[in-house]
């Protein structure tokens, strides 16, 4: 029976990171769910749609066939066999990603390619609404979360160091409307489902994070971890 562990939790908690790294450590594939929502707002903006039009967005999704592989154990997401991991990092289908997953047919369009991965391989897979709707009978679940100003220290130092000059108060501003978005939104909002397991990271760096899930996942399932090295 494939082991499902559910991460949800805001932007910036470092769920992928820390996710990926327990994946990889159990040996589990670990499936970042946010680049599914990516892979539709960049179908879309390249073919002129306009990401906030309900109609027209679930009108196109008919056209968009989105899948994930994992070429040397790394998710790839491919929209109509083209590979866009890359391409779907820009702040625009960000914005965009956003935007499509307020959509309801949108959410119910991913849905059932998120449970199939889930059925058939263990995972951990990351999102905002895993343990809430998509996996509600995973074996684990864990809510990641940091506070809205530790989560902008770590944004704004991450942007300096790429160069782009920004203030704390507009990063930490972003943080707060990013929530105030996924927690409000009509259609599976972000909330920590009520049998997650807590995790809060504000005080904790990488290494510890990682530790305290791997712990966590150990003690729910009895897996052992595989590799040492994460
Ligand atoms: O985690 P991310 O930044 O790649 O997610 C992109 C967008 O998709 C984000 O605005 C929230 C949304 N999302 C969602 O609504 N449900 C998920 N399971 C994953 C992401």
């Amino acid at each position: 029976m494939p082991i499902n562990v559910a991460i949800d939790g805001p932007a910036g908690a470092g769920k992928s990171t820390i996710a990926k790294a327990a994946a990889k450590a159990f040996g589990f594939i670990y499936v970042d769910t946010g680049a599914l929502y990516r892979s539709i707002a960049y179908y879309v903006i390249s073919h002129g749609g306009d990401t906030k039009n309900a109609d027209s967005v679930t009108e196109m999704l008919d056209e968009i066939t989105p899948e994930l592989k994992y070429i040397d154990g790394v998710q790839h997401v491919f929209v109509n066999g083209e590979d866009v991991s890359d391409k779907i990092r820009t702040p625009e289908v960000s914005m965009g990603a956003s935007a499509v997953s307020a959509i309801p047919a949108v959410r119910s369009f991913l849905f059932e390619l998120q449970r199939k991965i889930a059925r058939e391989n263990s995972v951990v897979m990351d999102g905002r609404d895993i343990g809430t709707v998509v996996l509600p009978d995973a074996d684990v679940k864990i809510y990641l979360t940091a506070s809205p100003e530790e989560r902008a220290r770590r944004r704004h130092a991450e942007l300096l160091e790429k160069g782009n000059c920004v203030t704390f108060a507009s990063v930490l501003a972003d943080v707060n409307q990013r929530d105030y978005n996924d927690m409000h939104r009509e259609i599976a909002p972000l909330k920590q489902a009520e049998d997650a397991v807590l995790c809060d990271t504000t005080d904790v760096d990488l290494k510890g994070a990682v530790e305290m899930l791997i712990g966590i996942i150990k003690e729910k399932t009895g897996a052992e971890p595989q590799n040492k090295e994460f």
